[in-house]
């Protein structure tokens, strides 16, 4: 699952004591595992390994340099949703042709700068931007390469915020259109739209949506086929699970048993957009207890990370498995549950400083006995973690920290109160 275990009552990341991280370079503080994202990416290369995929890391998870150049150093293409995410990725040494560009609201200079870098592929969302890419594409000297996003009204049954292939979301095109838009697009001079795009949602813990998503677009590749279409590519998205919980989300190789059976034989490239499954169990957020607190029968763990450095909790009410770092005897645990049965834990809230209710990392949470000064980690953060972060109550975000074995070194230096004015005017 990751590279974060207890040993001798001590948080280790890979060899590293989780609590001397967080001395030196205080707390809140974002620490990842390089060995985990390897391990990740390279589980997702051997389970799909009979149809050589292209694996696109979804940059919008984690999107630190260093683990862009991480993954681009694996051989990983990179799935991106803006110019910034493009241009992270070519600033880390990541290949333009293993781009694959997806979203509902590209912009034209956005669009522009992807044609010149020469991505392999836009995920088109609507007529009106394939229109606009046919435009753009025609003012430069290359042919663009271009999958439909189909939304192939698919239940994926997770959190409804993060719901996007049922035919109400706002992302791709219904499959019932999406004839019409290869009928009046598939001929095109300056773009090559030879491909279908889904995503489903996120994250997808069973692989019957991926399943039922999969053969409603086979169908329909096989009905453009028929009527003399060329399609080379199917990109089936991100979404695979990450462990909140140990065991929670499938394994590489559980998604790709599903999938692979489908896909043999049909003459398709895969593309696939991991996002979580690689960097969800490969990050932690370490914070401190600051104070301790009693509101009515409510027992209050206030402590130095907040919403702002973690919004999953308030936005989609995510659990996140909490685990002091250093724990007294009987304390190290194994397993990530959430129905805790060590005796001596007690029920808190664990909550941070900013001024919302909504700024809780954990509601009713059985921990061990705390005080002023422990620490805290907050697992599977990798990914959506730092990414959503933000300055919110003017709170400078933390540091990102990674570990390579038996070291570690600051890829994101904390923020500090200059960084919080330096570009106001
Ligand atoms: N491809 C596309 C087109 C996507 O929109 C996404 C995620 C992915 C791939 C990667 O999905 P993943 O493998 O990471 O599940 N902030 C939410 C998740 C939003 C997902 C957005 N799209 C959260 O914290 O749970």
């Amino acid at each position: 699952m990751d590279y974060f275990k207890y040993k001798d009552n001590q948080l280790f990341c890979e060899n590293v004591p989780v609590a001397q991280i967080a001395q030196q370079i205080g707390t809140p503080v974002y620490i990842y595992s390089t060995a985990t994202f390897q391990s990740h990416y390279k589980k997702l290369v051997e389970a799909f390994a009979e149809l050589e995929p292209l694996i696109c890391y979804s940059v919008k998870g984690c999107s630190n340099i260093n683990i862009c150049r991480l993954l681009a150093e694996l051989g990983s293409g990179f799935d991106i949703v803006s110019g910034g995410e493009l241009y992270r990725v070519l600033q880390a040494g990541g290949q333009a042709d293993k781009v694959v560009y997806a979203g509902v609201g590209k912009t034209d200079e956005e669009i522009r700068q992807a044609i010149e870098a020469g991505i392999a592929c836009f995920n088109i969302e609507s007529e009106s931007e394939l229109e606009n890419l046919i435009l753009l594409a025609s003012q430069s000297d290359r042919r663009v390469q271009a999958a439909l996003r189909v939304n192939p009204d698919v239940d994926p049954k997770t959190h409804r915020y993060t719901t996007t292939g049922k035919k109400e979301s706002k992302f791709g095109v219904n499959l019932e259109r999406a004839l019409k838009v290869f009928e009046e697009f598939g001929h095109d001079d300056h773009i090559k739209l030879n491909g279908i795009h889904l995503h489903i949602g996120s994250p997808v813990n069973t692989v019957e949506p991926y399943i039922q998503a999969i053969k409603k677009a086979l169908v329909f590749i096989d009905e453009l086929r028929d009527k003399g279409f060329t399609i080379e590519t199917l990109n089936v998205g991100g979404g695979f699970g990450a462990d909140y919980t140990t065991g929670e989300a499938p394994i590489a190789a559980d998604y790709a048993a599903a999938i692979i059976p489908l896909l043999r034989d049909k003459g398709l490239r895969l593309i696939l957009e991991p996002g979580r499954s690689i960097s969800g169990n490969a990050g932690i957020l370490v914070t401190k207890v600051l104070y301790m607190k009693q509101g009515g029968d409510k027992t209050f763990a206030i402590v130095d990370g907040a919403m702002n450095d973690l919004i999953r909790p308030a936005l989609y009410e995510a659990f996140h498995f909490i685990w002091p770092v250093q724990v007294a005897d009987g304390f190290a645990v194994e397993n990530r549950s959430n129905t805790i049965e060590i005796p001596g834990t007690q029920k808190m809230d664990v909550v941070g400083p900013v001024c919302e209710t909504s700024d809780f990392l954990a509601q009713d949470r059985l921990l061990p006995p705390l005080q002023r000064g422990d620490l805290l980690s907050i697992f599977t953060a990798g990914a959506y973690g730092f990414a959503m972060s933000s300055q919110y109550n003017s709170r400078p975000r933390a540091a990102e920290i990674l570990v390579e074995g038996d070291s570690f070194r600051v890829i994101r230096r904390r923020e500090c109160y200059e960084d919080l004015i330096s570009i106001e005017k």
